[in-house]
């Protein structure tokens, strides 16, 4: 029985919590049989963002129940560019970390592309690396490690059975976190890919031409029913906070889709919390194992 039937009629669900959970799990089993080395994941907070700091929170918890190790490195609000830059080297030469990763949005004044520079490409598990962007855009390199989350959503497609081969897909949003990488990430696995922006004219219409949606844009719901074709399968990569009187906080996270109507029309949707979110430590997790098994390879060679 497809999930359609069984939802009366509204489209299945893409339980990214599942999906995630099932990653560690094979995450976990590798880390196992690992026999002479143990993952190591250096995580690098500047300043004192509440926000970053719960990230890099969950990202440590999540290396311990993978069975791997973190280090942790945190500067002050005021560090320089210099401070961080030293911070990244040191990391670089350590032998016990596999992967590093920047927090980011760095403070002010910290030019970002600077630092991230500088992280061993061997290294640079979050694929921000200018090498690593480099090598997805160009045909028959591969990267070292792509991005997190958009290589979550690749997943997520493929393991819920989504074709991609040969299909329409529409990113809405064109950022280098998200937007951009999952674009090529897409044609990669040979989707004829569209990326729209801020400049697109009728937005609405060429989403109705995607087998595939991607919507990573940051504005609460803005894909609507009436911009799907019927049977498409949608990733919702959007995090924005809603008000909601009936909620204790006054808000209530959601994606740049609006959920429930997009279900009558499509066949798969990521729900937001439960969707994308849960992916983006799992990947991490795995460019960090993946990292420590060539380690492991090379090492026995
Ligand atoms: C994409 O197409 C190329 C060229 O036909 C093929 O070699 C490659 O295996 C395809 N990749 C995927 C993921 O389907």
């Amino acid at each position: 029985m497809s999930s359609q039937e069984e939802n009366d009629g509204l489209g299945g669900i893409i339980d990214g919590k599942a999906i995630a959970a099932e990653i560690r799990a094979e995450i976990r089993n590798d880390v196992s049989s690992l026999s002479s080395v143990i993952p190591g994941l250096a995580t690098v907070l500047v300043g004192e963002r509440k926000d970053s700091a719960t990230y890099v929170r969950m990202k440590i918890k999540a290396c311990s129940e993978c069975g791997m190790e973190s280090i942790h490195r945190a500067l002050p609000a005021d560090a320089t560019e210099g401070d961080i830059i030293a911070v990244v080297r040191a990391l670089n030469e350590d032998a016990c970390v596999h992967g590093i990763l920047v927090q980011l949005p760095l403070p002010d004044g910290i030019n970002e592309e600077n630092v991230l520079s500088e992280i061993s490409i061997e290294k640079d598990v979050d694929g921000f690396h200018p090498l690593n962007i480099g090598k997805l855009a160009m045909r028959g390199r591969e990267p070292l490690f792509a991005p997190c989350t958009p290589r979550g959503c690749i997943e997520l497609l493929k393991r819920s059975g989504v074709e991609i081969s040969g299909k329409e897909a529409v990113v809405v949003g064109r950022s280098n976190i998200v937007g951009l990488p999952v674009s090529l990430l897409l044609m990669h696995e040979n989707a004829t890919v569209t990326i729209t922006h801020s400049r697109t004219v009728d937005l609405a219409s060429v989403v109705r031409r995607a087998d595939i949606v991607v919507a990573a844009v940051g504005r609460t719901e803005m894909v609507k029913a009436d911009w799907l074709k019927p049977g498409c399968v949608v990733i919702d990569v959007g995090m924005n906070s809603k008000p909601d009187s009936t909620r204790k906080s006054g808000y209530r996270l959601v994606g740049d889709v609006d959920f429930e109507g997009c279900r009558k029309k499509a066949s798969l949707v990521t729900p937001v919390p439960g969707g994308v979110g849960p992916m983006t430590i799992a990947m991490l997790l795995r460019n960090c194992a993946d990292a420590a098994m060539k380690c492991e390879k090379s090492a026995a060679q």
